[in-house]
């Protein structure tokens, strides 16, 4: 059954003296436990549906239901992963992955053992007592993870969590984020504009056109590749078939819109 259920979104953001159409006729659906990327060139609306999904803006006109239900910000159900880590600056790793269980009323030795041992399961035991700038940007980013898989949150919405890292540490951090996502069996959606990531990490690829924001084609992953970790997808012939079928997609897009 369909997690999420995404009906004719359109959505415009309004100043005093413009109107933008972020987003035109987007509809899809996510089964549980499926992993989809939305891949596009930059302004395509890619962000604006994940705030969407996250029910931080509501959108002009369709209907989404998450779980059968309308998306609420209040609910701990979704986890956010961005660019950016936003850990605080002021406080340790482990006050940082604990704040979200704080916050939420959550925390007791329990929990706080789970989220304990979940950075030693991601490589960054004997950090829990570090300010975030001491570590390197892709210890930060695992920090990130942790902090946003501590709530147990069952969709997992990434927007370019990936993007600001160095080519190597990004290869080992695509590896290390599938292989926990499907260990703890969460549901998740990727935003991204590189093609290579989009094809290793996902099920499904929604490739987004712009002006407006919609979804031009879906490419489904073929099932050889979705075994694989995302590092070895990359050396597959039928990766690089894909590749190519999606590179050619996006220039032809390039081309109508400067026609
Ligand atoms: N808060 C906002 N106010 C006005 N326009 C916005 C806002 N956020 C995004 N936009 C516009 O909406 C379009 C889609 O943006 P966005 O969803 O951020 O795209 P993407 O994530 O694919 O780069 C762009 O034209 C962008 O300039
Ligand atoms: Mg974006």
């Amino acid at each position: 059954m369909s997690l999420i259920q995404v009906e004719q979104i359109g959505h415009h953001y309004f100043t005093p003296s413009t109107a933008t159409k972020a987003l035109e006729d987007v509809s899809f659906s996510v089964k549980e436990g499926e992993f989809v990327s939305f891949l596009g060139p930059s302004g395509c609306g890619k962000t604006t549906m994940l705030s969407i999904l996250a029910g931080l803006i509501t959108p002009t006109s369709g209907s989404i239901r998450i779980d059968q239900k309308k998306p609420n910000k209040d609910v701990h159900f979704i986890g956010y992963m961005l660019q950016q880590d936003y850990l605080f600056p002021w406080k340790t790793i482990e006050e940082n992955i604990l704040l979200g269980l704080k916050i939420n009323g959550r925390l007791n030795s329990k929990t706080k053992q789970q989220a304990l041992s979940f950075l030693n399961q991601i490589g960054l035991k004997g950090v829990e007592k570090q300010k975030p700038q001491q570590l390197s940007g892709g210890m930060r980013q695992r920090a990130a993870l942790a902090r946003t898989m501590a709530v147990n949150p069952k969709l997992l919405l990434l927007d370019e969590p990936f993007s600001a890292l160095d080519y190597q540490t990004k290869l080992k951090l695509e590896d290390l984020v599938a292989e926990i996502l499907k260990a703890y069996g969460k549901t998740a959606i990727l935003v991204t504009h590189d093609i290579g990531e989009a094809i290793s990490m996902s099920d499904r690829i929604l490739l987004f056109s712009g002006s407006p924001g919609t979804i031009h084609r879906t490419f489904e992953v073929p099932e050889e590749l979705r075994m694989l970790k995302p590092f070895d997808v990359r050396s597959q012939e039928s990766y690089n078939q894909i590749f190519q079928t999606i590179w050619k997609e996006l220039e032809a897009l390039e081309t109508n819109r400067s026609s």
